[in-house]
């Protein structure tokens, strides 16, 4: 994908909420960007401000979201503000004509994210999460790869996120870091898992599990074992995706981050009955040439384009869904012990 650069329509009026830790950088990226045009940046906190500002001096800069609200220059809205305070502001925004890209998780609950979904469809606007790692160079090249029928049959995907902190105050760190593999493994496999089942802990803080090691089933008979924690000796960004035909490894912190082998085991013909004998075949290691692009550049170009155009952007509004579906499954099995929690169908909107 690359960055799409207007064809003739006016740049899409923006606004980011939220200028926390990752907000600063969806300002950098729509300040890029041609496609879009930053008129207003907005936080309930004046330093946050005052510190985007200082950058950005020709952007106006306000406390009070409703005054976004009043404002009918501004399009869109582009919210990095923690979980607990999308479905509200994304309601709002919604409801007052704006187009809204709010970062991942979509909504703390499946019942919020439906809500939103619903809303965005009656009001025709896009509403699209923050998936950044579905712009992401590396799993673009690996999704090519499982599309062609390069990697054959998927057999199992195990998937690392782990590094010291950030431990978050509001939520666990299945609904943190939770998100990103979960949006890559429904992007690849193009199917939400049947189900689910976890074990975490709380090790530092009561009540905030900073670790959890989840396992996905997927119809398409692939599993998954997901491990996430805040809480770990060095930063792994790993992933290992196991076919039938070749294998590849994923580190997003490698200078190689897709490495592909042609590599796989084969039973052989047993020569006699009730004998079975595999055949191991370690081929060529290919380390694939990945672009270098920023995804989140991508991504508010892919929202830009989806407002000017119509064309549901990748992230779109059901993989967001989809994503809090599988969070909350992670939580149901949680609450039950760790046990294997079914998830049932979409909703229907
Ligand atoms: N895509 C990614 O890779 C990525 C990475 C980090 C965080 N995130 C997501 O970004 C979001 C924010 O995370 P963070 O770590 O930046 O949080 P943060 O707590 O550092 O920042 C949130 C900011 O929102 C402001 N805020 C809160 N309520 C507000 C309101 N009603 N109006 C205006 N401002 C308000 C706060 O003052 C704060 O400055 C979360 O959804 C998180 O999951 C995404």
């Amino acid at each position: 994908m690359a960055v799409w650069n207007g064809q003739g329509f006016d740049p899409v009026r923006v606004a980011v909420v939220g200028l926390g830790y990752w907000g600063p950088n969806l300002v950098r990226n729509l300040n890029e960007l041609p496609d879009a045009h930053l008129v207003s940046v907005c936080d309930v906190r004046a330093e946050a401000l005052e510190r985007v500002t200082r950058r950005y001096p020709t952007v106006e800069a306000t406390t009070s979201f409703s005054d976004l609200l009043a404002d009918d220059r501004i399009e869109a809205l582009a919210i990095a503000t923690p979980v607990s305070t999308h479905h509200p502001l994304v309601t709002a925004g919604l409801a007052a004509g704006k187009h809204v890209f709010v970062e991942k998780p979509l909504a703390a609950s499946v019942a919020e994210a439906t809500d939103l979904v619903a809303l965005a469809e009656r009001q025709r606007l896009v509403l699209m999460p923050g998936h950044t790692f579905l712009y992401s160079p590396p799993v673009n090249t690996i999704k090519a790869l499982i599309d062609a029928g390069e990697l054959g049959d998927i057999y199992f995907i195990s998937t690392s996120r782990v590094n010291l902190g950030l431990h978050q105050p509001d939520v666990s760190v299945a609904w943190d870091l939770a998100p990103h593999d979960f949006s890559i493994l429904r992007y690849w496999l193009e199917q939400v898992p049947t189900h689910v089942s976890a074990l975490s802990r709380c090790c530092v803080l009561p009540d905030i599990p900073d670790v959890a090691f989840i396992n996905l089933e997927f119809a398409v008979g692939a599993i998954a074992h997901v491990e996430l924690s805040w809480l770990a000796p060095s930063k792994l960004r790993r992933t290992t995706i196991v076919g039938s035909q070749k294998m590849v490894v994923y580190d997003d912190v490698s200078n190689e981050p897709v490495r592909v082998f042609d590599s796989g085991v084969m039973p052989r013909d047993p020569e006699t009955f009730g004998e079975y004998r595999l055949s191991y075949r370690t081929g060529d290691i290919v380390s694939k040439q990945v672009d270098v692009v920023e995804p989140l550049l991508l991504e508010m170009s892919d929202f830009c384009m989806a407002i000017r155009t119509g064309v549901e952007p990748r992230s779109s509004h059901d993989i967001g869904l989809d994503v809090v579906r599988m969070v909350e499954a992670v939580d149901a099995s949680l609450a039950t012990d760790g046990t294997r929690v079914e998830i049932a169908e979409q909703p229907a909107i």
